[in-house]
């Protein structure tokens, strides 16, 4: 059976824009993320505390983040601000390492992310790490966030293919996520950075890993499913049928980014994230309720493709705007 409910993780403002061309104003972000709640999205991703001649799009994340205050409440006595939103939103951010969860720490963040990498060949090109040493620079990240009371949640990327490495096995992703999951992550977002995947891959992978239907794990040594969200980029415009698969294996929380924004300096052809307009359709199509309002989001990445100067990817946007 299918999931009544599921949670989307917004990853426009962080995946989308880090992988635009345009370096977007930090006031017109601070929009887009009010617009992207105000649409019902309950979990938004914002920004990263990453190093920012990696990524220049995102070096604002400190005078970004006091813009959102309202919509989390973390802003003293003016949270509410006006108009007076108030509603508990989720902003969360990434962080690669302690420096990265100093400065997000300081400025009131309760929820992070670190991304690891199931290739070296990805280790290198994003983190300057092996994969050992990427992991041994979340340890403590992951502990400190944990014990501030902040949620932790661990991306794994190519956890199907590898602009490098081609196919990558399945065993080999499952043994690094297992030990991001132990480190204590919260919640485990298995990413297809580059948008190859396809339905069975994403069946198998999720069996291996919670010791479902055909998985390997031993009983009691799987990750449940309640853990585990699912990152598809839609390259080869697999992202919906991938996002099925995990669904009907019992996956709530699937990532996708307003509009489709994005792409990946990694992979010339690769576009961006599942578009949530698309998800939001099938979705609602579906039966399962998500609390987001589609025509405002709609609108909202309208709006946001006018700022970036280019239309938006999503079949959905176009046809709803073109009704
Ligand atoms: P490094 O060059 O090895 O850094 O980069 P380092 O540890 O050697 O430090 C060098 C200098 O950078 C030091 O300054 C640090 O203080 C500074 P110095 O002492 O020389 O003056 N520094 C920082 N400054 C600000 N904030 C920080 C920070 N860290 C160090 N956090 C590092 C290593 C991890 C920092 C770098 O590789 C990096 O920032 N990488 C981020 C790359 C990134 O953001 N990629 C995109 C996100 S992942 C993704 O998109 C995939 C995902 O969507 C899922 C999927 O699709 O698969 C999540
Ligand atoms: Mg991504």
């Amino acid at each position: 059976g299918l999931p009544r409910q599921v949670r989307i993780h917004e990853v426009g403002a962080r995946d989308g824009l880090q992988n635009e061309q345009r370096t977007v104003p930090t006031a017109v972000k601070a929009e887009f993320v009010h617009r992207l709640a105000d649409a019902g999205l309950t979990t938004i991703e914002a920004t990263s505390f990453v190093h920012p001649k990696w990524v220049p799009q995102l070096a604002d994340a400190a005078e970004l983040m006091p813009l959102l205050a309202d919509l989390t409440g973390t802003g003293g006595a003016d949270a509410a601000g006006p108009g007076g939103r108030g509603r508990a939103v989720r902003l969360p951010v990434l962080v690669p390492n302690e420096r990265g969860l100093d400065r997000a720490l300081e400025l009131g963040v309760r929820e992070i992310a670190v991304f690891g990498s199931a290739t070296e060949s990805f280790a290198r090109a994003n983190l300057n790490r092996t994969v050992d040493e990427s992991l041994a620079m979340f340890e403590p990240v992951v502990a400190r966030a944990r014990a501030a009371g902040a949620a932790v949640r661990g991306y794994l990327s190519m956890c199907f293919g590898d602009p490098w490495e081609g196919p990558v096995p399945i065993g080999q992703v499952a043994a690094v996520a297992r030990r991001l999951y132990g480190m204590g992550c919260t919640e485990l977002s298995l990413g297809d950075t580059i948008g190859v995947a396809t339905p069975g891959q994403v069946t198998a992978l999720l069996d291996e890993l919670t010791g479902g239907p055909g998985g390997t794990a031993d009983r009691g040594g799987g990750i449940p499913v309640e853990h585990l969200a699912v990152h598809f980029h839609d390259t080869y415009g697999q992202a919906l049928s991938n996002t099925l698969a995990a669904l009907q294996r019992g996956v709530t929380v699937v990532d996708a980014s307003a509009g489709g924004l994005g792409g990946c300096p990694y992979a010339k052809s690769a576009t961006g994230n599942l578009a949530t307009e698309d998800l939001v359709w099938m979705l609602n199509g579906l039966g399962i309720s998500t609390g987001v309002d589609l025509d405002r989001l709609s609108a909202t990445s309208v709006w946001m493709a006018e700022q970036l100067g280019r239309p938006s990817p999503s079949r959905t946007v176009r046809a709803l705007t073109h009704r």
